[in-house]
């Protein structure tokens, strides 16, 4: 017998089919003495099948009328128009077989309506729910068409390391990979802890970034992208951040800022239309429950260019706004979370690309602008949610980026590899990182990114 999804078993093109649907129930019920509904999902759409199971079967009285949520089954039968409103089919049930039972005494997720703060804590149970379930099959969306649109911009996929010896953003928010005994680790005559007899030789750390490596591969092949997750040890308790989160970093070589705005905003606009055209029943989903602005803020982004304006002039802007700020606005200091919601929210209504940025701000490689004071880094933020983006144009320069990096204290001889970058044919050229769960967030109107990341990770939280 032919066994098909949910998904599949509710499309009236269905009907007549005889099949199997195999899945967990979420709700039973009996109708008069002999007949029962159940409602099935298996994860391969939002909406659940109808399942009509009577006395006929064998096991009606003993197993039929005893399943309850969470219970694991194989149904087979016929697939048959639904009076139903909610739904075209429906599945007469020949046979039942159960495969686990989930005690009702005992099983998590009944009837009644958990918080998201409880459900993180049944995160092994959670994607059985309607929320979490979309949030998965959008995030799945989304991540296959970052490889669409790569792939059919002639990018090339790379893989750059988890473990690093480099720390690509110079915040000092990295996790240290070691295997030195904790309690007494070997030390030099001086002390310190000698890392020469770890694992690697060497301090090594989990990636922040793949960026410095991508710039490897984008100096030879011109165009590539890397994809995976990144580590940062920050302290941070907002909905924002992560201690492990996915990002996607594409790398262009002779590229410029401009042109890194142009894939970025054409980039976003292929993933708005992807979820769009592909995700609309969970979609309407979040749009219902969620948040009313979802589908509003994605055609927005869909259908107007983004803004675009500098460093300079946002301060300006949000200078002139009236606004109350908790942190106040100063040319030279970062843009706080609240200065970026201002201002793609209130102020622009719609996405907005903020560029040349105060250099004391960003990392060592962005390209020094001409005025010595800023570099060539952009940030794309959108409502709701903020930075979504960071990127930059990268300097080539090889003077320019050494002297950089004295001013800042590091070591050129750590980063001789991506010094020889500059040395050996050099070319302008730029990236930036969307982060991954920034865009679900964006698409499904959650508030918090630990919901939109199967097992997230912060600080003080790693079970699962
Ligand atoms: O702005 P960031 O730090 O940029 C970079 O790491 C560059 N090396 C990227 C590049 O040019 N190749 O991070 C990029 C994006 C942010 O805009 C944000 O969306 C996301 O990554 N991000 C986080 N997401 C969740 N939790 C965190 N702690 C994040 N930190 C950054
Ligand atoms: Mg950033």
């Amino acid at each position: 017998m032919e066994r098909i999804t949910v998904a599949e078993a509710r499309r009236a093109e269905a009907i007549g089919r005889h099949v199997e649907v195999r899945g967990w129930v979420r709700t039973r019920r009996d109708s008069k003495a002999n007949f029962s509904f159940l409602e099935i999902n298996d994860g391969s759409c939002l909406a659940n099948l109808q399942v009509v199971a009577d006395a006929n079967l064998d096991n009606y009285h003993d197993q039929v009328r005893h399943l309850t949520a969470g219970c694991s089954v194989s149904v087979q039968g016929t697939i048959v128009a639904s009076a139903g409103a909610e739904q075209a089919t429906e599945l007469k049930a020949e046979q039942v077989k159960v495969y686990g039972w989930a005690d009702p005494e005992k099983y998590p997720l009944q009837k009644k309506r958990h918080s998201f703060e409880k459900l993180r804590e049944w995160a092994h149970l959670r994607p059985r729910t309607n929320t979490f379930g979309a949030v998965a099959r959008v995030r799945n969306c989304v991540a296959f068409a970052i490889h669409q649109f790569f792939q059919q911009e002639g990018f090339l996929y790379i893989h750059t390391p988890i473990i690093t010896a480099s720390d690509c953003e110079g915040a000092g928010a990295l996790f240290r990979v070691t295997t030195l005994p904790l309690d007494n680790p070997p030390r030099r005559p001086d002390g310190q802890v000698d890392f020469q007899q770890d694992f690697f030789g060497r301090p090594t750390y989990l990636t922040v970034s793949g960026q410095l490596e991508a710039e490897i591969y984008a100096t030879a092949l011109s165009k590539v992208y890397t994809f995976g997750p990144t580590f940062r040890a920050e302290k941070s308790y907002t909905t924002r951040h992560l201690a492990e989160f996915w990002m996607v970093e594409p790398e262009m070589a002779f590229y410029d800022l401009d042109d890194n705005m142009e894939l970025a905003e054409k980039f976003l606009k292929y993933l708005a239309n992807a979820v769009l055209q592909r995700c609309q029943e969970d979609l309407a989903f979040f749009e219902k429950f969620i948040d009313p602005q979802v589908r509003q803020r994605l055609e927005t982004l869909l259908n107007h260019s983004f803004h675009r304006c500098s460093y300079s002039e946002a301060v300006g802007i949000l200078e002139k706004s009236g606004q109350t700020f908790e942190f106040p606005v100063a040319w030279g200091k970062d843009l706080q979370s609240e200065h970026e919601r201002y201002l793609t929210e209130h102020h622009f209504g719609g996405p907005v690309i903020l560029y040349d940025y105060p250099k004391q701000i960003k990392p060592f490689y962005m390209r020094l602008n001409d005025d010595g004071r800023t570099v060539r880094a952009m940030d794309l933020l959108v409502p709701g949610v903020g930075e979504i983006i960071g990127g930059s144009q990268r300097e080539e320069r090889l003077e320019v980026l050494e002297q950089r990096m004295r001013e800042l204290d590091m070591s050129l001889d750590d980063y001789w590899w991506y010094l020889d970058l500059r040395r050996f044919g050099t070319v302008p050229h730029s990236g930036f990182g969307l982060g991954l769960e920034r865009f679900v967030q964006f698409v499904t109107g959650m508030t918090n990114i630990r919901d939109v990341i199967p097992f997230p990770r912060t600080p003080g939280w790693a079970e699962f």
